[in-house]
């Protein structure tokens, strides 16, 4: 008998080598290499469904659209809802809400009527029916299962015949019959392929839940996005309630929405209307506060940007960043000091986007830049004020994608007038724009005057 052979693969991106490494050579991450035996395929192997080709036209159309889970947020994302057949990967952070999201999605399709079976095999079936009842998820027609073993869940699926089936998660589920460690890419993959082709031919809308963990300990589920049809990732920052669902891949449809949701003692809450939330705390005249319209594919969000400039003890001045990149801030502030002179060299800097949302698009640099300018020279922009453009290394201002989806939110909410690169559309009627073709421009549309002679916070201690 041939026997079992061992490969090494990359639990992130799957690349497989004959030896133990430190580094992928795939993906270039570190200790992310496991071992996994394989045993080897049985001689004569023959193909048991010859498949058939068609003209394009005759193949079968029917049966893919998409049925409505009933949650708003997460159909959006979706593009309608979940397709027979389809299997969807929903990935994030331990913690973030997973199981809850996807709990909410099956009471909802069972109380209009699907069919829904959870295999939980991360937790035992008392503790999520305790969790069932607060969100009111008792729902007959949702069944419930704590297993880890895949043929068991297979079989349970096979006999209930469900019309969704979600696996919580596939890190956890294992097949007895392979030879490598529960847990381990080997076993993720192979039981994800096996749920993909039960999935297919039980017509059979399949939801596997991923932990992402930022160290890859566990089998990221970036081995299993080629598998699925569709996956969606969960984010949000811990400390903030509230929840973000993308669409990384998806066969069915756009991958340009977002999902936005509010964690509540009562479980997930779509929020329709992020704009009342993101803005809802805002101190309108407060110095080195700016609002930016920004865009998260294809969905607008207005959000408050902040900036606090302080002259610094250190000799390293602080450079503190939330929900904005790191690299933007540090361009612009570059910019700021060699173009405009106002130097802060010298000062802590503390930015951040509020409501725990992530702004990392060009758009948000003029946003930035203001914030900072106006956190310097202590005065504040206008209260119906909004900016947004790119900031080039000259100095220069960039338009931006969209601006008139980005302007029409804007103005939805109040705001009546934005700083915007020259070249930027025409607004809606009623708002108006401030075209300025630089940096410097804008800031003097925007009330924040510089003078002539440096501002800001030289470096105490010359380097
Ligand atoms: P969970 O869905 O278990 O996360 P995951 O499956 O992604 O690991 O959610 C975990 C967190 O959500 C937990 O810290 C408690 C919080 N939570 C609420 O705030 N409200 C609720 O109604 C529920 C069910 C959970
Ligand atoms: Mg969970």
């Amino acid at each position: 008998m041939a026997k079992a052979r061992s490969t090494y693969r990359c639990a992130e991106c799957g690349s497989e080598g004959p030896q133990w490494t430190g580094r992928c050579a795939g993906c270039g991450a570190w200790n992310t290499i496991v071992e996994e035996r394989t045993a080897p395929a049985p001689a004569g192997r023959t193909v048991s469904t010859p498949s058939r080709a068609l003209p394009i036209g005759d193949v079968e159309s029917e049966g893919w659209e998409p049925r409505p889970v009933g949650l708003g947020e997460l159909d959006r994302v979706l593009g309608g809802g979940l397709v027979a057949g389809s299997v969807t990967l929903v990935g994030g952070e331990p913690g973030i809400g997973k199981s809850t999201l996807l709990l909410q999605a099956l009471a909802a399709m069972a109380r209009r009527g699907t069919t829904c079976l959870l295999a939980c095999a991360e937790e035992s079936a008392q503790q999520v029916r305790m969790r069932g009842a607060r969100l009111g998820a008792l729902e007959p027609n949702l069944w419930l299962v704590a297993e880890t073993d895949l043929s068991a869940i297979l079989a349970h699926a096979g006999e209930l015949r469900p019309d969704v089936l979600v696996v919580d998660s596939i890190q956890t589920v294992f097949d007895p019959d392979l030879a490598s460690a529960p847990g381990s890419v080997g076993q993720v993959r192979e039981c994800a392929h096996r749920l993909v082709r039960a999935a297919k031919d039980a017509n059979r809308a399949t939801v596997l839940v991923g932990h992402v963990t930022k160290e890859g300990a566990l089998a990221g589920p970036r081995v299993l996005e080629h598998v699925v049809d569709t996956v969606l990732s969960f984010e949000g920052e811990r400390h903030h309630a509230l929840r973000l669902l993308r669409a990384v891949k998806h066969r069915f449809g756009p991958t340009s929405e977002l999902g936005l949701f509010e964690m509540t003692d009562d479980g997930l809450v779509g929020v329709p209307d992020p704009g009342r939330l993101f803005l809802a705390d805002r101190q309108a005249f407060a110095p080195g506060s700016v609002v930016v319209p920004t865009l998260e594919g294809h969905r607008p969000l207005v959000v408050e940007m902040q900036a606090l400039v302080a002259k610094s003890p250190l000799n390293m001045p602080r450079r503190s960043v939330q929900g904005l990149d790191p690299g933007r801030l540090a361009m612009v502030t570059a910019v700021l000091e060699t173009r405009l002179k106002v130097v802060l060299t010298g000062a802590d800097i503390y930015a951040l986007a509020v409501g725990g949302v992530k702004v990392v698009e060009p758009g948000a640099d003029l946003a930035i830049a203001l914030a900072l300018v106006s956190s310097v020279t202590q005065t504040a922009l206008p209260a119906d004020m909004v900016a947004c453009g790119e900031i080039g290394l000259c100095g220069e201002l960039r338009q931006v994608g969209q601006t008139g989806r980005r302007l029409a939110e804007a103005a939805r909410l109040g705001f009546r007038r934005a700083v915007v690169p020259a070249s930027a559309p025409a607004p809606p009627a009623g708002f108006e724009v401030l075209r300025a073709s630089t940096l410097v421009e804008a800031l003097a549309l925007a009330g924040l005057h510089l003078g002539t002679k440096p501002v800001g916070f030289p470096r105490a201690i010359p380097a």
